[in-house]
């Protein structure tokens, strides 16, 4: 790979104006893409297209106001027919829902919220006749305060079997009354809690790097160890072909829990409610007591094992929010994991300079490893994009603040980045992933009202950050009925109310429109499984203005991307494949993407 960084190249060459439509390229859909063949060289993951189901919100088929697996099932021909590759569900095992599943009681059981473990196999099944691959998601450093374990050991002694499964500690001061140290919830508050002992009297802390209901598990006992590679197989036995791991850098803790020193503490997990986009991914520490411990590890070198001991090997994705590229590929060696979201270039501004520079030190640092960046721009953590880019740049942040977000919104501007960031994201070395209602360009609901806030980020930061719940609102499938299809028209209300707008970003709006967003994300997904030199590969960077990014992939293809305030010409090329806006007179106008044969 090159890269170069030069002011304007020469104009247009003499192909150009003649093959430059006046309006946006004609969609050529082709037929619907499976899963990429595997080869030796370059197994399915390294090019994948993964969408992201958030079970709670996707759809509801039994018209309970919360959506389930029977509904996750109705959809798959969507999803079959978007383009993408595979799934990953969030957390749909059995849970009381204090992190709406991330807090797990049994992972070998459905929330009957959800559905029945029969109703999962269904749906793996299904998705594999699609030719859909399915991923879930695993929880490794914590489980939920009504696990059996955690009940176990709230009702054993102190230095008990039981007890030793969690981080239980004595407390500080002359009668255990302070916490063991100053560790902070992600949602907010001290990361501990204390418990009565058996007598009744207070006694022991046990710490939660999340919720109380999330009890963070000691992972220097092997019976730990040997329940999650027994939980792994137990979802590989039922097909599954792969997980995306929890807090992927958070299971090992420092032996001697020292201290968090608050005017260093790096960025961790960026659920913290004091994320800065200026500090995330870019400075931070080595030694954070909690965050990215040496031993880590280990704990991966082993689940590779089990994931390669099954025929077709299965694979990981972490969710590892560390400081430095660098340490993210040492996730990535190839006796650990397969990949990890590249949450750099989702927190990265729009603006081209930190957006080439995250590219490039991405590809870089994980080339190093032999792996390939994992691109996202959206979860069910973060502020839509199309919000993040509505704001005034360099803005980009990612996680909600306390008391923000003052800046004026313009959606209709974070709606043109957001279309020209997807077709950035999808001609970019490597896999991505789509996280649900992103193919229809949906926003960050931001005026939830209080009283119907659910994310307990909003109770434990004491109601001064909004929490998550903005990025979680039910999509919209069709533009009428009292939940736009979420659920049966006349169901339970969806669990979090929908903003009346989301009528006209529904699937069944927005589907045929060649403007839309989704199908926009349609022929996209669809360009890339059939283009040669998409997906896994090399890319090289072209000669541009600062403000432009253009690169090609092998011989034939370009992707131009321009973030500067006025239109740039467009080099030479065949023709247009895809455009975010239309490309007028062989210009590219301002924030707007175009995909060439060249
Ligand atoms: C990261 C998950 O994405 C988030 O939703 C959850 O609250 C925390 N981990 C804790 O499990
Ligand atoms: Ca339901």
């Amino acid at each position: 790979m090159t890269s170069i960084a030069s002011p304007m190249p020469s104009p247009v060459g003499p192909s150009a104006a003649s093959s430059v439509p006046a309006s946006l390229a004609p969609v050529v859909l082709t037929p619907p893409a499976l899963t990429p063949p595997s080869s030796p060289d370059s197994p399915w993951w390294r090019s994948a297209v993964i969408y992201q189901i958030y079970p709670r919100s996707f759809a509801d088929a039994n018209g309970d106001g919360i959506g389930d697996i029977a509904g996750i099932t109705s959809r798959l021909e969507y999803l079959r027919d978007l383009g993408v590759d595979a799934i990953w569900i969030t957390p749909w095992y059995r849970s009381p829902m204090d992190d709406h599943g991330y807090d797990v009681a049994d992972f070998r059981a459905i929330d009957p919220l959800f559905g029945t473990l029969g109703d999962a196999e269904a749906l793996i099944a299904d998705a594999h006749s699609l030719g859909l691959r399915v991923l879930l998601d695993i929880v490794p450093n914590h489980v939920s305060d009504e696990h059996l374990w955690f009940r176990a050991a709230l009702t054993a002694a102190h230095g008990s079997a039981e007890r030793d499964r969690f981080i239980f500690r004595s407390g500080k001061g002359a009668t255990g009354e302070l916490p063991p140290n100053n560790w902070q919830s992600m949602f907010g508050g001290g990361a501990w809690t204390r418990v009565d002992g058996p007598d009744g009297t207070p006694g022991e802390w046990y710490l939660h790097l999340f919720a109380p209901g999330q009890p963070d598990l000691n992972w220097n006992n092997p019976e730990v160890r040997d329940e999650y590679d027994d939980i792994l197989r137990f979802w590989f036995d039922r097909g599954v072909d792969g997980f995306r791991i929890d807090v992927a850098h958070g299971m090992i803790k420092h032996p001697d829990m020292p201290d968090l020193d608050i005017t260093n503490i790096g960025t961790g997990n960026g659920v913290s409610a004091n994320m800065d986009p200026a500090v995330l991914g870019r400075a931070g520490r080595n030694d954070h007591p909690h965050w990215n411990q040496p031993g880590i590890h280990e704990i991966y070198r082993r689940w590779r094992a089990v994931a390669d001991s099954f025929e077709p090997p299965r694979i990981f994705v972490a969710e590892a929010w560390v400081d430095q590229l660098e340490w993210l590929a040492d996730y990535l060696r190839p006796d650990e994991l397969h990949s990890a979201f590249n949450f750099d270039f989702l927190v990265s501004p729009w603006r081209a300079g930190y957006l080439r520079e995250t590219i490039e030190n991405s590809i870089a640092a994980l080339g190093a490893v032999e792996a390939v960046p994992t691109w996202v721009l959206a979860n069910h953590d973060v502020i839509r994009q199309v919000t993040r880019y509505g704001r005034p740049q360099p803005h980009g942040r990612a996680r909600r603040h306390v008391g923000d977000d003052p800046t004026p919104l313009d959606l209709v501007l974070g709606t043109r980045r957001a279309r020209a960031a997807a077709l950035l994201m999808l001609a970019l070395p490597g896999g991505a992933y789509v996280y649900e209602g992103e193919e229809l360009g949906l926003w960050e609901v931001e005026d939830i009202p209080d009283d119907l806030r659910q994310d307990p980020t909003f109770a434990q930061s004491g109601g001064t950050n909004p929490g998550r719940d903005g990025c979680r609102v039910p999509i919209p499938w069709t533009a009428d009925g009292s939940s736009f299809g979420f659920g049966p028209d006349g169901g339970t209300r969806p669990w979090l109310p929908q903003p009346p707008t989301f009528a006209g970003v529904s699937v069944a709006v927005e589907t045929g429109d060649p403007e839309s967003m989704l199908e926009l994300y349609r022929s996209a997904l669809h360009l890339r499984t059939h283009h040669p030199d998409l997906g896994d590969g090399p890319m090289a960077w072209d000669e541009s203005h600062p403000d432009v990014l253009s690169f090609t992939r092998g011989d034939s293809f370009r992707c131009v991307v321009n973030i500067s305030p006025a239109a740039v010409p467009l080099a030479a090329y065949q023709d247009i494949l895809l455009a975010s806006a239309p490309a007028d007179d062989g210009l590219l106008a301002p924030d707007t993407a175009i995909w060439l044969s060249i």
